[in-house]
């Protein structure tokens, strides 16, 4: 194997430019070249590709965002799109190729293996971390950190005025980003699209809350909770409560935002080099997760077919340490 491709896709993840300075120096390492291909299978379909030496991934560890760029690609989703895609690498000299990214772009990855036998590994790169078989995916722990960061500066205007805040993150089938951090702020709720949440129950707690005179509260709210999001719970909260001072935040793309955390860079650094060890021993078709503390590999029909379940006594660690 002499020349191996590399594209990040789906929604950029901090950790992802460390994750491909880890493909093109290991690469390295082993005399292989890599092209680095951008806008994801869209920039492959047009043939936006450029070699990538060692000296062009310097600086970039540090760096949230990606520097190949990503893109949605809808013309990839059909049979024309991809066998363009895949005769451009062919054009280009690629053996083998490492997409970086989540659900949706590992699909795209075994669509070329299926149909033209091009070799693909994929790494793990989403801060929703929702993909079987990895304890972790690249972006994750940035992206609670940045929810925790903010949810405590609005800790502290809540607290002053006595006020109820609902505070809206990034997840739009996935609620690991909200638990994680609702844990990690000391919310008096997480509200999470695995879980069906009963406006009871929420009410019940606020007035639980109320009658023990706690002064204000933050409420985790997962975009993709099946309440509708922040500003609909606040509202029928308010409806019951006219006394509540209630508030909305929506966090947004801010948490996907900012330079990775260590645990992300080693996390990205590790799964990157892995990879291209996995390519050189001809193995296809596999994710390059982390399991127990270390990188492992597992098939990539495995990492699609299944959903990662949410760890439930996490959510009753929120109840608890709230009341
Ligand atoms: O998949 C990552 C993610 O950040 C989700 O949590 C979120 O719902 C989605 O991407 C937002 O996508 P976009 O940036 O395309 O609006």
């Amino acid at each position: 194997m002499n020349k191996i491709a590399v594209l990040t896709s789906g929604g950029d993840a901090p950790g992802m430019n460390a994750c491909v300075r880890a493909v093109v120096r290991t690469a390295n390492h082993f005399k292989m070249e890599v092209v680095g291909v951008r806008r994801g299978y869209q920039g492959m379909i047009e043939n936006d590709m450029t070699i990538l030496s060692p000296n062009d991934v310097s600086n970039i560890i540090h760096r949230g965002g990606t520097v190949l760029k990503t893109a949605r690609s809808p013309e990839f989703m059909k049979r024309e799109g991809r066998e363009r895609a895949y005769h451009n690498l062919l054009d280009n000299g690629v053996e083998a190729l490492v997409v970086i990214g989540g659900d949706g772009s590992f699909k795209g990855a075994l669509a070329l293996q299926d149909e033209f036998g091009l070799p693909v590994i994929g790494i793990p790169g989403t801060i929703d971390n929702d993909l079987y078989g990895t304890e972790a995916t690249i972006g994750y722990d940035t992206a609670v950190n940045n929810v925790v960061t903010a949810v405590d500066k609005i800790r502290d205007t809540a607290d002053s005025h006595n006020r109820l805040f609902f505070v809206e993150v990034m997840g739009r089938d996935a609620g690991f980003i909200a638990l994680r951090s609702g844990i990690a702020c000391g919310a008096e709720a997480v509200l999470i699209p695995e879980t069906e949440t009963y406006d009871n129950v929420l009410m019940d707690r606020l007035q639980n809350g109320w009658n023990r005179e706690k002064s204000s509260a933050i409420i985790i709210v997962a975009e993709g909770d099946d309440s509708g999001g922040a500003h609909k719970l606040a509202e029928k909260v308010k409806q019951r409560f006219p006394h509540f001072d209630t508030k909305v935040t929506i966090l947004g793309h801010i948490q996907r935002g900012g330079s990775p955390s260590a645990y992300d860079r080693v996390l990205a650094s590790e799964l990157g080099s892995w990879a291209v060890r996995t390519i050189r021993r001809g193995t296809t078709g596999v994710m390059i997760g982390r399991s127990g503390g270390k990188a492992m590999e597992i098939p990539l029909s495995k990492a699609v077919k299944h959903n990662r379940s949410i760890n439930r006594s996490l959510e009753e660690l929120v109840y608890w340490l709230s009341e």
